[in-house]
């Protein structure tokens, strides 16, 4: 088709320019990246190159989406804007999961369980791998996460898994296997997933506290996300440094408010293989 490589090569560089390939997809195209789950007209998409969305929960239903393509490693940041005043009983996500069906997934969770007025939301994490979960850590925040949009971001690479906000590391899930523990997410695409609904029976104080209607619709807002899987990107070989180790203890330290490793009640005496070497981060 092409009389010499030459223009075949530039070809391909136009494209990969003009499509933003292979570091940055849609470049923040909610329309190009996603698609919804599920909530009908719960979900919109608004803002110059379709770069906000926002989610709406009332009684009859909350909202998701899902990205189109799937991902084996790569580093994804979203912007969130977290539903203010009472926002009780709602859980807010933003998350990674590859084929639940196969009852052998694996997945890296952020969830944002909401709270009474004034009370501190509860970031929820965790991850799965083949099927088996049961890695939760959970943080409050050192600020208001509903008064502004905060980077939330999952980089994940063969050697470990960071959960950050606004780049501080709030969690570090490495990969043991060459201690000889088999529990990280290494083979299965995955994709990104996003919602915002409803769970107080267990969100909110062990679900003593309950949705308040009168106060809906609930609003959570996204924007600006960025995806970035190219084998030469940052987040390849991104780990803690001098500083980010120090950040991380000073989340730890203040306001971790559960770690499944020191779960002493639920585990007894056998408390998960990767906890002994997780203390070391
Ligand atoms: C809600 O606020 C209470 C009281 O400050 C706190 O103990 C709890 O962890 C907060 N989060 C949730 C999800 O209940």
């Amino acid at each position: 088709m092409f009389s010499s490589n030459g223009k075949m090569l530039k070809l391909v560089m136009v494209v990969a320019l003009v499509v933003g390939v292979p570091t940055a997809y849609g470049a923040g195209d909610f329309h190009s990246e996603f698609e919804q789950t599920f909530g009908d007209h719960r979900l919109q998409i608004s803002g110059p190159g379709n770069k906000d969305l926002s989610l709406t929960l009332d009684q009859y239903s909350g909202a998701g989406f899902r990205s189109k393509n799937e991902y084996l490693y790569g580093r994804i940041d979203m912007q969130i804007k977290l539903i203010p005043g009472d926002s009780a009983g709602t859980v807010t996500t933003f998350y990674l999961t590859s084929d639940q069906s196969t009852g052998k997934h694996d997945e890296i969770d952020f969830e944002f369980l909401g709270n009474a007025s004034g009370q501190p939301y509860t970031v929820h994490t965790n991850v799965f791998s083949q099927g088996q979960g049961s890695r939760e850590q959970q943080f409050h925040l050192w600020f208001d996460p509903s008064k502004n949009y905060h980077t939330y971001s999952i980089v994940w690479n063969p050697k470990l898994i960071m959960f950050l906000v606004d780049n501080t590391p709030l969690r570090v899930f490495r990969n043991y296997e060459n201690h000889g523990i088999m529990f990280f997410p290494k083979n299965q695409r995955q994709r990104i997933y996003a919602s915002l609904w409803e769970a107080d029976d267990w969100a909110t104080q062990g679900g003593r506290i309950k949705t308040d209607w009168s106060k809906a619709p609930f609003k959570a807002y996204y924007r600006n996300f960025n995806i970035d899987t190219s084998p030469n990107g940052a987040w390849m070989n991104h780990d803690l440094d001098a500083n980010s180790r120090k950040r991380l203890k000073w989340v730890q330290k203040n306001y971790m408010i559960y770690n499944y490793c020191t779960d002493w009640k639920r585990y007894s005496q056998n408390l998960p293989p990767e906890c002994k070497h997780a203390k070391h981060n």
